[in-house]
């Protein structure tokens, strides 16, 4: 086993998580809750995205919300961008830093996307490319790498092959998503073991949805095998209202604890962190995530 010593979490509450919130959260709140989660000690906040509003109506107040929030120096806060009409609005607000997404699952991509794999590859290397000439760093999303609400178990070396396409097409990092949380410990082992067969372990994150209460156990089995990288969502928010069943992400308030406890850096202060996850939460109407104790383990 290889523990990192330091671990980067990308928060994705601002965005897989108020994505698939009933109610509509108004963009004032939105920008407190994300200038709240800047003071935090977290270095990557996915803000927002800049997806059709038709599909995602709870973000569609992207470009005024990424235009209002107070940008931490240090903090980098990535969007969401499913084609070149995405990009050129993020662009237009100065965005630097995006995330494109696919996955390995036909059926999924056509519910989420409207388009199959190979399409979406094509979409993603003219949205890379343009993204380049601007100098915005692109991240990479595959969904339902354990799993998928239409098709059922995937196949590791279907999601290596696709991971190792988002790299060499200019993904600085490769998020593999459980996108409804189905994954199992080995399983994640194994499928990591396969994807590093393509991609370098530097370039490889994990995104894990709770839905069996797996997240936890399945980020152990990534950092077990030296995963650097971890996406987490405040107070347990998330899920994708394109996949049936997906709960919300794993709460990064239990990833912090779970790496304190490991002795892994990760420099974010739990305490402003629950805080951040209690006003999120009192917004939404959601009895916030009570712990037991402010100290870390
Ligand atoms: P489409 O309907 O096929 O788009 O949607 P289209 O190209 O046919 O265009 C239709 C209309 O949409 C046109 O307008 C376009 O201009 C407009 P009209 O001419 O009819 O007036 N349009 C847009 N408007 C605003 N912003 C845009 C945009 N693009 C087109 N970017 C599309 C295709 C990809 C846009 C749509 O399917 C979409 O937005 N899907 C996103 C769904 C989504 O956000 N899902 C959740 C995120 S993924 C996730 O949560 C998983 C993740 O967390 C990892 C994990 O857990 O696995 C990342
Ligand atoms: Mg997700």
């Amino acid at each position: 086993m290889t523990f990192p010593k330091k671990v980067k979490i990308v928060e994705v509450g601002p965005r897989d998580g108020l994505q698939n919130e009933k109610k509509i959260i108004p963009t004032r709140i939105k920008m407190e809750f994300i200038n709240r989660l800047s003071q935090t000690g977290l270095s990557v906040i996915e803000a927002t995205s800049f997806v059709s509003p038709q599909w995602i109506p709870q973000l569609a107040d992207h470009s005024r919300l990424f235009a209002g929030i107070k940008k931490k120096k240090g903090v980098s806060y990535p969007v969401l961008v499913p084609n070149l009409s995405g990009l050129k609005q993020a662009l237009d607000v100065k965005v630097k830093e995006i995330a494109v997404f696919t996955s390995p699952s036909e059926t999924f991509c056509r519910h989420n996307i409207n388009c199959s794999v190979k399409e979406s590859i094509d979409t993603i290397a003219n949205v890379i490319q343009l993204a380049k000439q601007h100098k915005v760093r692109v991240r990479g999303y595959l969904s339902c790498v354990l799993g998928c609400p239409y098709e059922g178990k995937m196949a590791p070396r279907k999601v290596a092959a696709l991971a190792e396409q988002l790299f060499k097409l200019g993904c600085y990092e490769i998020s593999l998503g459980d996108t409804i949380g189905v994954g199992t410990p080995l399983q994640v082992q194994r499928l990591l073991e396969t994807v590093l067969k393509k991609v370098p372990l530097k370039y490889l994150a994990v995104h894990f949805h709770d839905t069996y209460g797996q997240a936890l156990a399945n980020i152990y089995a990534a950092l077990a095998l030296g995963i650097q990288t971890v996406d987490s969502s405040v107070a347990g928010l998330g899920g994708c209202p394109y996949a049936p069943g997906a709960a919300g992400n794993v709460a990064t308030e239990e990833l912090v604890y779970l790496l304190a406890g490991m002795g892994i850096k990760t420099g974010v202060n739990l305490k402003k962190l629950l805080a951040a996850g209690r006003f999120i939460s009192r917004a939404l109407g959601r009895v916030p995530p009570s712990k037991v104790s402010l100290a870390m383990p």
